[in-house]
Formats: structure tokens, sequence, C-alpha cells
């Protein structure tokens, strides 16, 4: 079988095929686990910090071979799969394909193989990076106390990635000439002692006599009214969040200081989601595809207006990181009438044909809505009016600081 893993996996993926979380040569399983949580250790007694695990939920058995795809399908590995826990957690070695590596920075990837080479037999110091380096003179006076080389080890992962490493080339300008610069996908670990002893595992397997760890990056969020955000409205069909969200939509084009992408649900069903039914997968790939190209709009500082149904709260949790993991907020606005007010003004008639049995699965009649637990705003339109309800939303975005 063929499976992709996340982002996270991925780049663990990488590392254990690079020989860089040697002696790892697989995704760890459950005993091993165990022994690194309580004894710093694997199973066998070798030192090892942090976890590196594998979730794949579909259902595989020792033996099996599964071929590691990376987003856009291609080939980059073949896990032997030792074991399989109920929750999904896979274990065993990885063999690499050998696919090029690619993004941003692919040409700086090195194996410590490599490495070693370039080094010839030099001592390095080893500078594990997640942002700038503050004190260069003190890299560079370690370094001529050892007569080592400079080895900087931007730990590009994530969004942050690129920038990391150009902080590194940055800082390879002012250091001795002979510095390397290598580009390592270590994605952070929770813990910080966990995160800096892998680090050190790291550089120690790149040859590293000594290994700094750069200063932690103090991340400084831009103000909320430059950060992208997804306004995400949802309700029963007929609650009004099609009308409010609209409503919103004009005002803050009135306003001006902000562009507006406005993503109705019955809008995207004619384009984006064509050709989708109302089964539960179809809702979540609607939803999913909503959620996709708002969390693309918001990464570019753009705020996104959905108004879909929406009826299930783990998609709608999900489009809630898809915008987070791209630094940008999420506000879920809650259409709350009740079910026998929106059936009672039955816009459209189809709560009528959902009743006569005309329409399986309809929200609210023979289908599920989930009501929200983690709403930033509710909103019951059975007594105001739509520009009350719109004043609301647009309060809220003025008092988070969306729009000033
Ligand atoms: S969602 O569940 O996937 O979020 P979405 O918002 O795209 O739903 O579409 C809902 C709209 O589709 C409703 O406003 C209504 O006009 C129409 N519709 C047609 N069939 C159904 C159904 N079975 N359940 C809910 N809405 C339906």
């Amino acid at each position: 079988m063929e499976w992709t893993p996340d982002a996270r996996e991925l780049a663990d993926l990488e590392l254990l095929l690079s020989g860089a979380f040697s002696p790892l040569t697989g995704f760890l399983g459950h005993d091993d686990l165990h022994a690194v949580h309580e004894r710093g250790m694997l199973a066998d007694g070798a030192p090892w910090p942090a976890p590196v695990t594998l979730h794949l939920p579909e259902p595989v058995s020792p033996g099996d071979e599964v071929t590691l795809l990376d987003p856009e399908g291609t080939p980059l590995a073949v896990l032997t799969v030792a074991a399989q826990e109920p929750d999904g957690l896979t274990s065993g070695p990885v063999r690499g394909l050998g696919a090029p590596e690619h993004g941003p920075f692919a040409r700086l990837r090195r194996t410590p193989a490599e490495v070693a080479e370039e080094l010839g037999g030099r001592p390095a110091l080893a500078v594990t990076m997640r942002g700038p380096l503050d004190d260069l003179s003190e890299v560079a006076a370690i370094a001529k106390e050892l007569d080592a080389a400079i080895l900087l080890l931007p730990l590009a992962y994530g969004e942050e990635g690129p920038a990391v490493v150009r902080a590194a080339l940055r800082a390879k300008e002012q250091l001795p000439a002979g510095t390397l610069v290598v580009s390592v996908p270590l994605a952070p670990r929770e813990e910080p002692e966990i995160d800096l002893e892998l680090r050190e595992h790291v550089a120690a397997n790149y040859g590293a006599a000594e290994h700094l760890a750069g200063p932690e990056p103090v991340r400084i969020p831009g103000p909320p009214h430059r950060r992208g955000l997804v306004v995400f409205f949802t309700g029963l069909s007929g609650s009004g969040k099609s009308t409010i969200a609209r409503g919103l939509r004009d005002a803050l084009l009135e306003l001006g200081t902000r562009t507006v992408t406005y993503l109705d649900g019955d809008v995207v069903r004619r384009l984006l989601s064509q050709g989708l039914t109302f089964s539960r997968a179809d809702r979540d790939l609607n939803i999913r595809r909503i959620g996709f190209v708002a969390a693309e709009v918001a990464r570019h500082g753009g705020l996104a207006v959905c108004a879909p149904i929406a009826p299930y709260a783990s998609t709608r949790q999900e489009v809630r990181e898809m915008a987070e993991s791209v630094g940008a907020d999420f506000l879920l606005v809650h259409v709350a009438t009740p079910l026998e007010e929106c059936e009672r003004r039955d816009r459209k008639g189809l709560y009528a044909k959902a009743r006569a049995g005309l329409i399986p699965e309809f929200t609210g009649v023979s289908d599920p809505y989930e009501e929200p637990d983690d709403a930033d705003l509710v909103i019951d339109t059975t007594h105001i009016s739509i520009e009350a309800a719109v004043a609301q939303v647009l309060g809220a975005l003025r008092s988070g600081g969306w729009v000033r």
C-alpha cells in the first residue's frame, strides 16, 4: 500500500534516511518508545532521547511493505512494518528510494557522510539554529580554540524553515572562510530538554566535536489587522449564516482596510465541490476544500469569510488547525437559530421536502448537526435583524483588533 505521512513524519523520515538519526533505522514501536520515555534509551540500551513515530490509520500487518509518498505523490521510501498498535502507531525500518530532495534550499541538504567527506577529518563545531544567532564572535572564538571548522545546522522545518536557513547564510558571511551551512529538517519536540538532547544527537551524527544550541527565536506575531483571519460561520440551513456572512463581507469592503474572500456554502458547492453529495465523507471533503482555500488566503494576510453548514465538530477543528498552521487566526461564529425557526422560515422550501422524504440526509431533519462548544461568537437570529447580527460580528472583529 501507499501512504503520505504528515509534515513532521516526513521530516523525521528524511533524517532517518540520511543517517542523521543514527542508530535509528526506522520509526519506533511501543517498546522503544517506552524505553525512550522512561530511560532516554532504546529497548536495546542505545542512548536515544526522543520519540520518532509514524501514525498510519489504515490496518497493516507485520511484514507488509508501505510505500511512503511526499504530498505530491513521489515515492520516498519503503517501510517494512514491524508492528502496529491499535491507535495506528506503526513501527519498522525504512529504506530510501533515492528521490531527489526538493523544496526551498534543498541544495543545502547533506547527509552526515557527505559532511564528513567535506570536512576531510577536521573537527567541527556544530551550531544548531532555529532562528538568528546573536553572538557570532563567541562561535568564532570557540571554533578557533578547538581549531575546528564551523558547521551551521539551520533546523529548517515548517513555515519558518526558509527564514532560519537565510539566517544561517547571513551568519556564514560573518564567520571564517570554510564555514559550512547544512539544512537539516529537524521538527522541534515539545519538551525543551528533549529537543535539546535530540539536537545534540543530530549534531554528533554530523561529526560535531562540540555542539552549540542557537537561541530560541522570539516570535513576535504581526498585529492582528495585518494577520490572516478565517471567519467561519456554521449553522443549519436557513439559519441566516449566508446572509450575515454576506453582510459582513459587504461591511468589510465598505471599510476598505482588508481584502476579503467570501466562500459561501452554496457557491462552493456549485464550483469547488461540484458533484459532491451530502454523505458524511463528502461533507467533510467539502469543508476541507473550503478550509484549504481559506488557509491559503489567510497565509498571505487575507481575510476569508466561510459560510457552510459544517455539521461536524472534528472537521471544523481541522479547518481551525489549517488556519493556525499558517500563522493565521480563526474565528468560529455559530449561527444558532433553532431548527424550529429555520424550518418555519423555510426560505428554499427544503425543509418541507426533507420532511416529505424527498431530500435524504437533510441536516437537522435526517442528518446530524453537532453544536459547537468552541464558538467565539453565538448568534441566534430569531429575534434580531441581519444588520444587528452583522454589527455583532464586526464588533468582535474590531475588539479583536482584526479590523480598525
Ligand atoms: S455542508 O454540510 O457540506 O457544510 P453546505 O453548506 O455545503 O453543507 O451546503 C448546504 C446547502 O446545500 C444547504 O443550504 C441547502 O441549500 C443545500 N442542501 C441540499 N441537500 C442538503 C442536505 N441533505 N443537507 C443539508 N443541506 C442540503
